[in-house]
């Protein structure tokens, strides 16, 4: 009988860990750098770092409430300006923090896919 609370004891702790480690352990969005700044300067001229970094402040503190944040690699830079159109109505963002949250996502998504269709990965 004992052996067999045990167990259970050990199934109940793994259960709670797991759901735990969903919750607590989610990575932050990527901070942004100057060479994720470079890569998006044709696009975005004039943008500076410290825009990048309130996009990812913004992205951080409004499109998290729903659902996890998704990191910026998961989708493309030309996948994130058509996602972010939608979103950005439900997070009831302005149109400024709207387009802080798009460069954001899509400089950092940038260093892993394609800045336009038909170029290299992370070409500069
Ligand atoms: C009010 C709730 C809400 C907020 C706030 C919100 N989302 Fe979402 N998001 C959803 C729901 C619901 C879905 C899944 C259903 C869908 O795709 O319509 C979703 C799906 C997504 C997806 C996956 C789409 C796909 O097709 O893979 C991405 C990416 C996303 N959201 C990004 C964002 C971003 C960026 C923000 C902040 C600007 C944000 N979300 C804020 C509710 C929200």
């Amino acid at each position: 009988m004992l052996v067999l609370n045990i167990r259970r004891f050990v199934v109940a702790l793994l259960l709670a860990g797991g759901s735990l480690l969903a919750v607590c352990c989610t990575r932050p969005p990527p901070t942004p750098t100057t060479a994720d700044l470079g890569r998006v300067s044709s696009r975005y001229p004039g943008l500076t770092l410290a825009e990048l970094q309130q996009g990812r402040d913004v992205y951080q503190s409004r499109c998290g409430s729903c659902h996890v944040l998704y990191q910026p690699s998961q989708h493309g830079p030309t996948e994130w300006p058509h996602l972010i159109g939608e979103m950005a109505q439900r997070a009831k963002l302005t149109q400024a923090d709207q387009d802080r949250v798009e460069r954001y996502l899509v400089a950092l998504s940038a260093r892993s896919r394609p800045l336009q269709a038909g170029s290299r990965p992370g070409a500069q």
